[in-house]
C-alpha cells in the first residue's frame, strides 16, 4: 500500500494563518505532508507554527504591503528550499453599513488588505512558483463574491475582485503550470463571525439548507484538494463551501 501523503514534499505558504480558515489550512496542509511557513499580522502565527512543530515556520507579514509579500516568499525558499502552494487567505470584515454611509477609510482598509492582500500575494507569488517549476496558488473568496450581503458592501467588492483577478491570473498561467482556484466559503465559524451581528448569522443559517454554519476545517479540506495532484487539471474554478446557501 503507498503510504506517501498527499502533500509530501511540497511548501507552502498560508497568510492569515494565525486564526480561523488559515489556521486551518495551515493545519490540513501540514498533516497532508507540506512544508508550511504560517504568517499572519497579529503575532499569533508563532503560535499556529509551533503547535504544528516539525515542518513549520511563522513569519509576520501585512499582506497589503508588497516588501513584507516578498519576504514572506523568500522565507518559504529559505527554509524549505522550495515553493509549490500559496494561500491567499488574510481577509477582514471591516466596519458595517449601507454603501451611503461606507467612509472612504473603511472601503479603502478593506481593498487593502482583502483585493490588494490577494493581488500581491499572486504579483510576487506567480514568478517564484514558476521558478520552482509551477505549483498552486489558491485563494480564499467569499460567497459575498457572489450574492449581496447587505452591511458589507466593501467586502463584497473586495471578495468579487478577488474572484476575478483569480479568473484572469488563471488564464494567463495555465501555461506555464501554475493552477489558481479560489474558495468561497460560506458563513464559517471563526472570530471573524463572531464579531459579527449574531441575527445576521442566524438569518443566513436559516436560509442554508443544512441549517448550519461552516467550520474551518471543512474550508481546509478543499483547500488540500485544490493544492494537490488530485485537482491537476483544475484552474480558474470557485469552489463554494457553504452548505448549500448560494444554490437557492
Ligand atoms: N468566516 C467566514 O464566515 C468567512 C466566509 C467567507 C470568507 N471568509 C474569508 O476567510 C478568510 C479568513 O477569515 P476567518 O474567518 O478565518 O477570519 P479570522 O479573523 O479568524 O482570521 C483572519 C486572519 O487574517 C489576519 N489578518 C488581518 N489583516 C491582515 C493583514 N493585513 N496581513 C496579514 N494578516 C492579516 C488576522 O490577524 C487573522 O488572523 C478571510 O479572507 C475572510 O474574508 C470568511
Amino acid at each position: 500500500m503507498n503510504m506517501t501523503k498527499q502533500l509530501e514534499n511540497k511548501v507552502a505558504v498560508v497568510t492569515g494563518a494565525g486564526s480561523g480558515i488559515g489556521a486551518a489550512i495551515a493545519a490540513a496542509l501540514h498533516a497532508a505532508g507540506a512544508k508550511v511557513v504560517v504568517s499572519d499580522i497579529s503575532g499569533a502565527q508563532e503560535e499556529t507554527a509551533k503547535g504544528l512543530g516539525d515542518g513549520a515556520v511563522a513569519v509576520h507579514a501585512d499582506v497589503s504591503q508588497g516588501a513584507d509579500v516578498q519576504q514572506l516568499l523568500d522565507a518559504a525558499v529559505s527554509n524549505f528550499g522550495t515553493l509549490d502552494i500559496i494561500c491567499n487567505n488574510a481577509g477582514i470584515d471591516g466596519e458595517l453599513g449601507p454603501l451611503g454611509e461606507c467612509s472612504e477609510e473603511n472601503y479603502d482598509r478593506i481593498m487593502g488588505i482583502n483585493a490588494r492582500g490577494v493581488f500581491l500575494g499572486m504579483r510576487y507569488g506567480i514568478p517564484k512558483l514558476i521558478e520552482h517549476g509551477g505549483g498552486s496558488i489558491i485563494n480564499t473568496a467569499s460567497i459575498a463574491a457572489n450574492v449581496a450581503f447587505p452591511t458589507m458592501p466593501a467586502y463584497c467588492a473586495s471578495k468579487g475582485a478577488i474572484v476575478s483577478m483569480t479568473r484572469t491570473a488563471a488564464a494567463e498561467y495555465g501555461a506555464a503550470g501554475v493552477r489558481i482556484n479560489a474558495i468561497c466559503p460560506g458563513v464559517t465559524a471563526t472570530a471573524l463571525v463572531d464579531r459579527l451581528p449574531q441575527e445576521m448569522i442566524a438569518g443566513a443559517t436559516a436560509v442554508t439548507p443544512m441549517q448550519r454554519v461552516g467550520t474551518a476545517e471543512e474550508m481546509a479540506g478543499a483547500v488540500v484538494y485544490l493544492a494537490s495532484d488530485a485537482a491537476s487539471f483544475v484552474t480558474g474554478a470557485f469552489l463554494s463551501i457553504d452548505g448549500g446557501y448560494t444554490t437557492l
